[in-house]
C-alpha cells in the first residue's frame, strides 16, 4: 500500500542532501575503497567524538555490537543478564547467543528498564545489565550506574534507538562499558543496509572489537587473536554515515519541532498517552514518536486506513514467541502497553501539513470513537 504519510521517507532524506552523498559514492567508488578504509576511520572518529568516548568500532549491526560487548565483558555460560521485557529481540538474542542467561525484567511508564524492579532479580549470578534506551529516551541511567557500581555489574547499553539523546548533559553510550548502535535504515542515523557501532572508554574493549569484527585478526600483524566473526562496518556505509552525522544536530531539532506539534495538538485527548515525560534530567531525540492508545488495533488500523503509515512495536512481546524458550510471566507493563503502543510518522523530512494531517486524523479517530463507529 502506497501511504501519504510515510514512517520514514528515505527517498526523500536522499535528496535532501544528495549532493554530499553522491560525492562520496564517487570517491569511494572510483578509488576501490572498500574494506576498513580511511573513510572507516573517520566515521569511527566523528561517532565517538559526538557520543563523547574514547573510541568508537564500526560494525554490521547493533546486534553484533551487543553480542562483541557481552564477548569484550567475558560473560557467557552460567551467567545471568538483566535486560528488559519490553525491547527489539536482538537485545535478548545476543545475551542467548553470548552463552548467558537473560532475566527480563518490567519497564516502566516511559517504556524503558524499571530501575527500582532491577534489585529484585539479582542473583550471585547476574554478571551484567543491558538497559535498552528506546525510541529516543534515556532509561534512568543515573539509578542504573549506582545499582551497577554497588553489585558489581557490566553496564552494556542498547543506545540502538537514541544516538544523541542524554541524561544530565552526558550522551547515551557514554555510561556503561559499551554504548551499541544500529545504523538500520529506519534509525535516527539509518545507513543504505544495516550497520552499527560500538562506542567505549575501554581501550581494551576496542582492540577485542576491531580484531573480532575481522575474524580475529589483527590487521597490522595478521596474528589470530581469537576465533572471530565477519562483522565490519562496510566502507561505504561508514561513508554516508559519515555524511548523514553532520546533520544529525539539525534533523533532531526538526523532530523536536514536530514532538511539540504533536504534543500541543494531541495532548486533550483523555484515552492517548503521550511520550513526554517530566524529568528535566533527560533529553528525548524522539527517534520514534510512540503513543499508547487505548483501543490499540483499531487506532492503528484507522491510520492506515487513512494513508497514515505507523510502527506498532512490540504487538506480540519477544518473551511470548514459543521458539525463544523464554520465562513468559510478571510483567504487566510491558503487556499493557504491548496492546497500545503505536508509532505516529516521525522524520526529519515530514512536511508540515502531513504532520496536520496525522493530528487531524488521530482527533477524528477519537470522535467517531467516542460515538461507537469504530470498534
Ligand atoms: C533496541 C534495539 N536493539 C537492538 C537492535 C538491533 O540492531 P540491528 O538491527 O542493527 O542488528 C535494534 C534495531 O533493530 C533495536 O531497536
Amino acid at each position: 500500500m502506497g501511504f501519504k504519510v510515510k514512517f520514514v521517507d528515505p527517498g526523500k532524506n536522499y535528496e535532501t542532501i544528495k549532493g554530499e552523498l553522491d560525492a562520496v559514492y564517487f570517491e569511494v567508488m572510483s578509488k576501490g575503497d572498500l574494506i576498513d578504509r580511511e573513510q572507516l576511520k573517520r566515521f569511527e572518529k566523528n561517532l565517538a567524538r559526538f557520543v563523547g568516548t574514547k573510541y568508537a568500532v564500526g560494525l554490521n549491526s547493533g546486534y553484533d555490537a551487543l553480542h562483541l560487548s557481552l564477548r569484550a565483558a567475558g560473560i557467557g555460560q552460567g551467567d545471568e543478564v538483566i535486560v528488559p521485557a519490553h525491547t527489539f529481540v536482538a537485545t535478548c538474542s545476543a545475551v542467548v547467543n553470548a552463552g548467558a542467561t537473560p532475566v527480563l525484567v518490567d519497564v516502566g511508564t516511559d517504556f524503558n528498564i524499571d530501575a527500582e524492579k532491577v534489585e529484585k532479580v539479582l542473583t550471585s549470578k547476574t554478571k551484567g545489565i543491558i538497559p535498552v534506551h528506546l525510541s529516543g529516551y534515556m532509561a534512568d541511567m543515573v539509578r542504573i550506574m549506582e545499582i551497577a557500581d554497588t553489585y558489581k555489574l557490566t553496564v552494556i547499553e542498547d543506545a540502538c534507538q537514541s544516538l544523541g539523546s542524554s541524561m544530565i548533559g552526558k550522551k547515551a553510550g557514554a555510561w556503561g562499558l559499551t554504548g551499541c548502535w544500529s545504523f538500520y535504515p529506519f534509525k535516527i542515523l539509518g545507513g543504505y543496509g544495516d550497520g552499527g557501532a560500538i562506542t567505549t572508554d575501554d581501550p581494551e574493549v576496542a582492540l577485542f572489537a576491531t580484531r573480532m569484527r575481522y575474524n580475529g585478526e589483527d590487521r597490522e600483524t595478521g596474528e589470530y587473536h581469537g576465533h572471530g566473526y565477519t562483522c565490519l562496518l562496510d566502507n561505504i556505509q561508514a561513508a554516508f554515515l559519515d555524511v548523514k552525522l553532520k546533520h544529525l544536530p539539525e534533523w533532531i531539532q526538526r523532530r523536536k519541532k514536530i514532538a511539540e506539534k504533536y504534543f500541543k495538538s494531541l495532548s486533550d485527548l483523555d484515552d492517548l498517552l503521550l511520550p513526554h515525560y517530566n524529568d528535566p534530567r533527560r533529553d528525548h531525540v524522539y527517534q520514534n514518536y510512540t503513543v499508547r492508545a487505548g483501543q490499540g488495533n483499531a487506532f492503528s488500523e484507522f491510520l492506515k486506513e487513512h494513508g497514515i503509515e505507523v510502527l506498532t512495536q512490540f504487538r506480540k512481546p519477544y518473551y511470548k514467541h514459543e521458539a525463544l524458550g523464554l520465562r513468559n510471566a510478571g510483567f504487566p507493563e510491558t503487556e499493557a502497553l504491548s496492546r497500545e503502543v503505536c508509532s505516529l510518522p516521525m522524520n526529519a523530512e515530514i512536511e508540515d501539513e502531513h504532520v496536520e494531517y496525522v493530528i487531524e486524523c488521530v482527533r477524528k479517530f477519537y470522535k467517531i470513537g467516542k460515538a461507537g463507529a469504530v470498534k
